[in-house]
């Protein structure tokens, strides 16, 4: 049977070292969209693949853009009936040069709004034995949030709805730059990826048995620091840091679990371990 992979923000990073992992592994017999938002870039990351003897599809996605994911998702839906390997990837990055107060709107936009469209649009369209890998940090652990904002982020009590709220009212207090005085992070990657993590929790809490049932396992994974064009701006030295292709193996490992894997559902996984949540 063919496997349907598809992977978000894959031109480039992470996002294009899962793309060839996944080209690599699942061979003719699989299909692996590469999804980019610049048709240009996607076409660049495709030609750079098929070079390398993978063939693999190219489909626009701006996961800002609810038409675009919904988009995409018609195209998995009306050509292959559902998706096996989900990978959301896609990320704004955070440059040190600018205020992070002119940055937060379209950094929540794309990495929290964007991850919660794509779980609208494709958790439907998990096949059995689907693996849906949201990629966060070792930032998202609800432990690097004060503990007064950690009932904004309990997946046993939140819906998706009020963790989207959450992201979008810390946004405004970045903007406003009163997120400090108010007990948030000035740190707008932690609250985010805190974010990311609780929307895989509330996922898995909202599959319930029925993931152990179809074999779904949806989990989010903390790739370690890797030397892309997203980190390279924030350290001295990437000396201790992994390559894409390095740390794509990780979050292979999670994305391709064989049959009956239930290690990291629900769960934020780093380098094959889960991270805990919570203390
Ligand atoms: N690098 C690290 O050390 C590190 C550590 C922990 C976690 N992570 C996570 O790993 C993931 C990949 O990071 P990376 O370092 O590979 O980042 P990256 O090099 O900046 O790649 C991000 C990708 O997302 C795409 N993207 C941005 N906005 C988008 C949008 N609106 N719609 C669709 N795609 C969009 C980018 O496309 P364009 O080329 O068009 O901009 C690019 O392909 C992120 O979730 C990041 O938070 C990275």
């Amino acid at each position: 049977m063919t496997s349907v992979a598809v992977v978000t923000g894959a031109n480039q990073g992470l996002g294009l070292a899962l793309v060839r992992g996944l080209a690599r592994r699942l061979g003719e017999e699989g299909v692996v969209y590469l999804t980019a938002r610049d048709r240009g870039r996607g076409e660049a990351a495709v030609r750079l693949l098929e070079g390398e003897g993978l063939r693999v599809r190219l489909h626009l996605l701006d996961v800002r853009d609810e038409a675009s994911v919904e988009a995409l998702a018609e195209t998995v839906r009306t050509e292959h009936g559902g998706v096996d390997v989900l990978i959301s990837n896609a990320a704004a990055r955070i440059t040190p040069d600018r205020p992070q107060s002119e940055q937060v709107r379209e950094f929540v936009d794309t990495n929290n709004h964007g991850t919660y469209r794509m779980i609208r649009a494709f958790t439907p369209l998990l096949n059995d034995g689907a693996r849906f890998v949201v990629v966060a940090s070792s930032f998202g652990s609800l432990t690097n949030l004060p503990t007064g904002l950690h009932p904004r982020f309990d997946e046993r009590s939140v819906s998706p709805e009020e963790i989207e709220a959450a992201m979008d009212e810390y946004a405004a207090l970045v903007e406003a730059g009163q997120a400090k005085i108010k007990g948030w992070p000035d740190w707008i990657n932690i609250p985010s990826k805190v974010a990311q993590v609780a929307a895989v929790r509330v996922l898995a809490r909202q599959l319930g048995e029925e993931a152990g049932k179809r074999d779904v396992l949806v989990a989010a994974a903390c790739p370690g620091l890797v030397d892309t064009e997203a980190s390279r701006p924030w350290f001295a030295s990437m000396a201790g840091a992994l390559s894409p292709d390095e740390a794509a193996v990780d979050v292979l490992w999670l994305a391709c679990a064989p049959a009956g894997s239930r290690e990291g559902h629900g769960e934020l996984v780093q380098h094959r371990r889960v991270l805990p949540y919570r203390f």
